[in-house]
């Protein structure tokens, strides 16, 4: 369904949904949308580009509780903070957005800047997680990092969704692991395993 205030949207002749899922819909000014699910929906202009300064993720809790269980280290550098509630801050890059076309699919890339390291088992456990980055893959939203250990490419740890536009202009979107995220997290968690949720502002 709408979102309590559609007349925020009242100018526009076609507005932009951007879905649970990560894709997005049009609707016409006045169209009713019915979603099962209830997920809350963001609506946005159709040439418009969505930005936000910056990116809060915690990797997965259980995954920093082990690690400092286990006497390791968590690092952070190039920028990254460290919150106090454990999780981790990225700032945007200048000029990074995703686009939204005029045929209401998503481009572009947003580059976060900073590195999280950890380090556990005298060495035999080691995760760098640098550069995020949100990118609109086919799939929907996928949360990317340079891949390790070269730094070279970059590939996507999580897929994100659904999308929740909170009040207060926190958008939460739930991550679940990919196979790359597999082997750049530790080697340990099978694909699909949820993480921590992405937090945008
Ligand atoms: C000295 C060798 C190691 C021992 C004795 C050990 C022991 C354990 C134990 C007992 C757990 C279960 C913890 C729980 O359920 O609360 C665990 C989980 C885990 N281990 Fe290890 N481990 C060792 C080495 C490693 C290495 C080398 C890695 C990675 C390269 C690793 C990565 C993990 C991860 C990611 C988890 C899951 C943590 C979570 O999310 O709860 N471990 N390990």
């Amino acid at each position: 369904m709408f979102r309590d205030s559609l007349e925020d949207y009242a100018g526009y002749e076609n507005v932009s949904c951007l879905l649970s899922s990560g894709h997005l819909m049009t609707a016409k000014w006045g169209d009713a949308i019915y979603l099962r699910g209830g997920h809350s929906l963001r609506f946005v202009r159709k040439g418009a580009s969505m930005s936000f300064t910056k990116l809060t993720w915690g990797v997965k809790a259980s995954f920093r509780s082990y690690v400092e269980a286990a006497g390791g280290s968590i690092t952070v550098s190039d920028g990254a903070i460290r919150a106090e509630d454990g999780t981790f801050v990225f700032m945007a890059e200048p000029n990074s957005g995703l686009a939204i076309a005029a045929d209401g699919s998503v481009s572009g890339a947003m580059r976060f800047k900073g590195t999280v390291s950890f380090e556990a088992h005298g060495g035999m456990l080691k995760t760098t997680l640098s550069q995020l980055g949100l990118e609109a893959a086919e799939s929907g939203l996928v949360l990317t990092v340079l891949e390790g250990p070269m730094n070279k490419g970059r590939c996507a740890v999580a897929e994100l969704g659904p999308v929740d536009v909170g009040t207060g202009g926190v958008t939460t979107i739930n991550a679940r692991i990919t196979m790359d995220g597999m082997y750049q997290i530790a080697d340990n968690y099978p694909p699909g395993t949820e993480l921590d949720p992405v937090l945008l502002a």
